[in-house]
């Protein structure tokens, strides 16, 4: 007998679940960092453009399929295609996808964990940034202890998705979102009120646009799916556990909302600290591990507000986390029946596993290369910037030539759509949406 589907029970937890999946390590450690690295505010005036132009109509887009469908992305994609052709393969790239990018997200989750301890132990050698360096560098080169964090954090992933939509995902989400938001605005509060904050905040609101290049874009518009969870289905799934009433519109708004107000308030976060203390923003992915601990260390109660840091660092992992670990076991659940206990425990140790090279890329694999690139920034080139956009492309293109952008439209709940609607989505999901994303990415492949 079929087991009906288990739903969210307040659209509100929904709301809170969709806003844990996208405000994560993508908006606290990689935003700051690739802002950096990227030149500042001309950055991000690019990467709001895709967000607005790409990741909200991607929200909704996956948010309506899911509903539909009700099941996971592959299954989505073959339900709505009739059970006929290839469209069920766009799923599977999503789910491969989630794979890898789980993988080595776990690792940085990892590092989170280990600095929420750092933070009080090494507090005395991070006075000078030489001293948080060789701490950070101690850290990830040791072939041991980022792996035990890796698995910790892992295995946290595993025991909430092992629970299910209500009393899981729901249930976990509608702890960790709000204390996120106290945390985040206590930072800020005390960030801001760093002598020489000015400096971050100019850097983060004065655009130069020659520092913007092709690479530039490419990164603003993997980093704009990325950061919206888009384009391996988890918005899918999550859409998927969504009763028919549901406003999906407004819902995608807030979500895209909250996530770009969070990532900018993160950035006011970090950049006014790192500027404080005379650091350097393009310094890379270690940007967070390796400056602020001396932020801390020079502010009074800085114990305290390190370790709020790093936990607030780790509770945006997990809301997102656990939301990858769910697309991934919704999909042996419902495609190959697996019970949830067996589906999560399997898929949490396979991508254990897959994780362990990504850790050891800092430290005994740091010369193990492809492409110039180490393990951990091949897994996080190809899935963030070439399998996320691919997966936002297909879905862009089933929704209008395959599905028809009018079950879309009744999925969004609209009866009698003016035709300007019609049209203009037509354009938006059969067009300028893919031709944006694709030209994108052959123009930084030929670059
Ligand atoms: N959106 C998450 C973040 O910003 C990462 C993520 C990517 C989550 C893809 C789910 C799917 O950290």
């Amino acid at each position: 007998m079929e087991k009906s589907r288990e739903h969210w029970r307040y659209r509100i937890w929904f709301i809170a679940a969709a806003v844990g999946s996208a405000v994560g390590l993508g908006n606290v450690w990689k935003f700051p960092y690739i802002t950096g690295e990227n030149g500042g505010s001309a950055f991000i005036l690019v990467y709001l453009f895709f967000i607005v132009v790409v990741g909200l109509s991607g929200v909704i887009g996956e948010l309506a399929l899911g509903r539909a469908a009700q099941l996971n992305p592959v299954g989505t994609y073959y339900q709505l295609s009739d059970r006929k052709g290839f469209w069920y393969l766009a799923g599977i790239l999503g789910v491969i996808t989630g794979f890898v990018i789980l993988s080595y997200y776990s690792v940085v989750a990892g590092w989170a964990i280990a600095y929420i301890f750092k933070s009080v132990k090494d507090f005395y050698d991070f006075s000078e940034a030489a001293g948080a360096t060789q701490v950070f560098t101690d850290f990830k080169t040791n072939p041991l202890a980022p792996l035990v964090f890796h698995g910790i954090f892992m295995f946290l992933c595993a025991s909430i998705v092992v629970s299910g939509v209500q009393s899981g995902l729901e249930k976990w989400n509608k702890i960790l979102m709000p204390s996120l938001l106290i945390i985040l605005l206590v930072l800020l509060l005390r960030s801001l009120t760093l002598p020489g904050a000015g400096r971050g905040v100019e850097f983060l609101f004065q655009p130069d646009f020659s520092k913007i290049s092709f690479k530039a874009v490419l990164i603003a518009l993997g980093h704009a799916c990325f950061t919206l969870s888009l384009g391996m289905g988890a918005m899918i799934t999550y859409g998927s556990y969504l009763n028919s009433r549901e406003n999906i519109v407004s819902a995608g708004i807030v979500i895209a909302a909250c996530d770009t107000v969070i990532a900018l308030l993160a950035g006011l976060v970090i950049f006014p600290a790192v500027f404080a203390t005379g650091g350097e923003p393009g310094v890379g992915p270690s940007l967070i591990f390796e400056i602020l601990p001396v932020v801390f260390y020079h502010m009074p109660l800085g114990i305290f507000f390190g370790c709020c840091f790093f936990i607030f660092l780790f509770i945006a992992a997990l809301t997102s986390g656990i939301s990858i670990l769910e697309v991934v076991a919704a999909y042996f659940i419902d495609e190959k029946g697996w019970s949830r206990r067996k589906s999560v425990i399997l898929m949490t140790g396979i991508i254990f596993l897959l994780g362990i090279p990504s850790s050891l890329s800092f430290g005994i694999l740091e010369n193990l290369k492809l492409f110039n690139l180490n393990f951990f920034d091949l897994m996080d080139h190809f899935a963030a910037n070439y399998g996320l956009p691919l997966g936002i492309v297909l879905m862009s293109i089933f929704i209008n030539w395959h599905w028809g952008v009018r079950n879309f439209i009744k999925e969004l709940n609209v009866r009698s759509p003016k035709k300007i609607l019609v049209v203009g989505l037509k354009v938006l999901f059969g067009f300028l949406l893919p031709g944006l994303v694709l030209v994108v990415i052959i123009c930084q492949l030929f670059s």
